[in-house]
């Protein structure tokens, strides 16, 4: 088995709203082999989401990858170029945010923005990308799998839109699945369920994963890893 993710000597500058340059990330190391679910564990504004981002080959504004590689599944994504990048989101790498209502376009349907990266990247045609869909539903465990995709975001519950951005991403088959904190905003019951949902799908796929992406501030190159 291989790795389907190495990061090394990862290094990410921000520039502050002085105008400082300061380093947010030190030099991670991290590997996730094929089929391995890790969990990254840190305190707020450790650094978690920026590493996650790296694996889609993005750094948000005002951040800049200083150094280091990132390869996901054998390429690196810190030297590719955009049309790279375009061509390895969605399809290779996926990623759940902490909000799935900033995820969703409230004036689209359900099913027409979970079969988009099957439009945008030609992977299939769209009846086969809207059954993919419904089965993805169902492996989720949503209610009315065949008709849940007519609703607009707004109509179903925020446990219920978390799971249908992991539908969202999952449409692609991408190699890694990156979850940014998915369930930090929802109540606990409703977590679980949420967890749940998200492991069952994961194993049956035998993907890769990485949860709420985390290091432990002191020891930055010793990120935790856990199976969950
Ligand atoms: N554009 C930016 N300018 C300055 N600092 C930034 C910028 N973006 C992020 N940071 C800083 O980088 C650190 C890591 O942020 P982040 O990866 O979002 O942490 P986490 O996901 O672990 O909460 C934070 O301390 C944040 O303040
Ligand atoms: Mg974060």
């Amino acid at each position: 088995m291989g790795n389907v993710i190495e990061i090394r000597d990862l290094h990410v500058k921000a520039k502050t709203d002085s105008g400082r340059v300061v380093e947010i990330i030190k030099g991670v190391d991290l590997s996730v082999a094929d089929g391995e679910i890790v969990a990254l564990i840190g305190e707020s504004g450790s650094g978690k989401t920026t590493i996650a981002l790296t694996l889609l080959g993005y750094t948000r504004p005002g951040c800049a990858i200083a150094g280091g590689k990132v390869v996901v599944a054998g390429r690196d994504t810190v030297t590719m170029s955009e049309a790279e990048k375009r061509a390895l989101r969605g399809t290779e790498v996926a990623y759940v945010p902490q909000s799935a209502a900033a995820a969703f376009n409230p004036s689209k349907t359900i099913m027409d923005q979970v079969v988009e990266v099957a439009k945008i990247h030609h992977l299939m045609p769209m009846p086969e990308a809207r059954r993919k869909a419904v089965d993805l539903f169902e492996a989720l465990a949503l209610p009315e799998p065949e008709t849940i995709g007519r609703r607009y975001p707004h109509q179903v519950s925020g446990g219920q839109l978390q799971r249908l951005s992991a539908a969202m991403a999952l449409i692609g088959d991408p190699k890694v699945m990156v979850f940014d904190e998915p369930t930090t905003a929802l109540d606990v019951t409703t977590q679980i369920e949420v967890l749940r949902a998200f492991k069952s799908v994961m194993r049956e796929r035998g993907m890769a994963g990485s949860t709420s992406p985390t290091i432990s501030p002191s020891s930055p190159r010793s990120p935790i890893g856990s199976s969950f």
